[in-house]
Parts: C-alpha cells; structure tokens; sequence
C-alpha cells in the first residue's frame, strides 16, 4: 500500500503548521536569526491554532450540552412507560401525572396471592382497591397540553378523565371475571354476547398496549428439577417499574365520581325513541 512505502510521512495537524522534527531539522546556516524567526512564528502560529482548535470544541460541547438538555428535560416527567431518551422525532405525548421509576423484582410479589385464585371476599377487595380512582379530574390547561383534548365537564370546573393504566387493569379485572362467570354473572339476565365482545375487546387492547410499551427486560431460561422437557424462566435483572404506589396516590387526589360529571344535552337525544 502507497501509506506503507512512506512510513514517516505525517499529514499536518493543522494546514500550513510545521512538524516538530522538521523544525528540529533546520540547520543552523547563515540564514540563523531568519530561521528563529521563522521558528518563533511556527509556535506562536501553533499556539493561536490549539487555541482555535480548543476554543471550538469548547463551544460545540457546550452547545450540543444545553441541545440534549433542551430536549430531554421537557419529556424526562412524562408518564411514558419506554424511558424516553433516544426517541428521535417521536413526539412523547403529554401527561400531567407523576412518573417515578423504581427497580423491582416481579416475582415473589407479596401481592401476588390476593390477585390470583378463586373468587372470594379477598381477591374482589383487592380489584376494587386496585381500581379505586379510575376516574380523575383534570384541569382545561392540562387537557389544552393533551393535543388540545375536551373530555366530560366536572361539574366543579375541568374535566373527568383517566389514565391508560386504568383501562388496562379494568380490562384484566374484566378477564378474570369471565373466568369465573358463575359466580360474575347472572345466567338468565347476562348478554352473553355482548360480554363476550366487551372481554375479546379487552384481550385485543392489552395487546397492542402491551406492544406499544414493548418490554425489553433479558429474560433468560434455566433447567430445573420440575422442568425436564421446557426450561424455566429467568429474569436476572430487576426492572424498572412506574412507581405505582406514587402514581395511584396522585390519581386518589384527583378521584372524580359518576356524580361529579355533567351530563349529556337533551340534545343529542332528540329523534331517538
Ligand atoms: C391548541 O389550540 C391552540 C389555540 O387554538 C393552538 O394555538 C394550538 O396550536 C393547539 N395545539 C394543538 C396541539 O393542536
């Protein structure tokens, strides 16, 4: 290669400037005091080029600073559940709910035992709390930051509303329910169909919000005793999870009621029997 024939050829730091060696090449002639000279310009040129040079990665550090700055603090509070760093031309949608991430393992949640079995006195408390403040109250400026949204007016000013968690877990409820529809539902007065659709709904809008907010953990297998033919599960990392607790306290201080809404105008009933 043409690189290789040359080996202490060195292109120039900066256009025009000297190479060290050369200058310690210049021999001493009777052109002397030319060659200091000389010398003494090369350094101060040098200088002034370290000094641009430095003085422009100064600045462009400084300005590609406050740039990731100007685009990640507005977006650090919202109520994204993908950490929103890295999301280029996305627009992260605006929520006015608090966002907390804590680490936490997800199995051997103590909560687990009173979410899961049979229907009982127990597992009902436990959906109902879990569901306490589906409806919350929001202001007109919050919702004028939601793409300009409108909702059903509190009657107290603002506007009922929710969270998309909300529906989430109403529609889990909703599917363990129909797990155990003799103890849900009312053989003869049930419409069957009509739950049948609200349930598939459900299952339908889990999936794609959970492929929305695509969890990326590294889950990883493992052989067990219990296990010969399909190996376990593992995850051996905590994740990063919303802070419910924060969250739902937040949601419980807004907590709207059926009551509190202003309903519809006799209106939009006109014509209909
Ligand atoms: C919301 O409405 C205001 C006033 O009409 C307008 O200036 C603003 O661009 C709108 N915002 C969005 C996201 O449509």
């Amino acid at each position: 290669m043409a690189s290789e024939k040359k080996p202490h050829q060195y292109a120039p730091l900066l256009s025009q400037e000297v190479n060290h060696e050369d200058l310690e090449s210049i021999p001493l002639t009777s052109n002397f005091t030319l060659d200091l000279l000389q010398q003494e310009i090369t350094k101060w040129r040098r200088r002034f080029y370290l000094l641009l040079a430095s003085s422009l990665i100064c600045i462009l550090t400084i300005s590609a600073g406050s740039e990731y700055r100007l685009r990640t603090t507005p977006t650090s509070e919202f109520s994204c559940p993908i950490f929103p760093t890295n999301h280029g031309s996305v627009e992260i949608p605006y929520s006015p709910a608090p966002v907390k991430y804590v680490n936490k393992y997800l199995v051997g949640d103590p909560d687990t035992k009173k979410f899961m079995g049979e229907p009982r006195p127990e597992l009902d408390e436990a959906w109902h709390e879990l569901l306490d403040a589906t409806l919350i109250r929001y202001t007109d400026d919050e919702l004028a930051l939601a793409n300009n949204a409108t909702s059903v007016r509190h009657k107290d000013g603002g506007y009922v509303g929710g969270l998309g968690i909300s529906h989430a877990l109403h529609c889990i409820k909703r599917i363990k329910q129909y797990l155990h529809p003799e103890y849900y539902y009312s053989h003869e007065k049930q419409d069957w169909k009509e739950l049948y659709s609200h349930v598939d709904h459900c299952l339908e809008s889990l999936r794609q919000e959970l492929m929305c907010s695509a969890d990326v953990n590294v889950y990883t297998l493992k052989w067990t005793r219990h296990s010969r033919f399909k190996p376990s599960v593992k995850v051996p990392q905590p994740h990063a999870c919303v802070d419910w607790e924060a969250l739902h306290g937040w949601m419980k201080g807004r907590a709207s009621r059926f009551e509190d809404m202003i309903g519809p105008p006799d209106r939009l009933y006109e014509g209909l029997e």
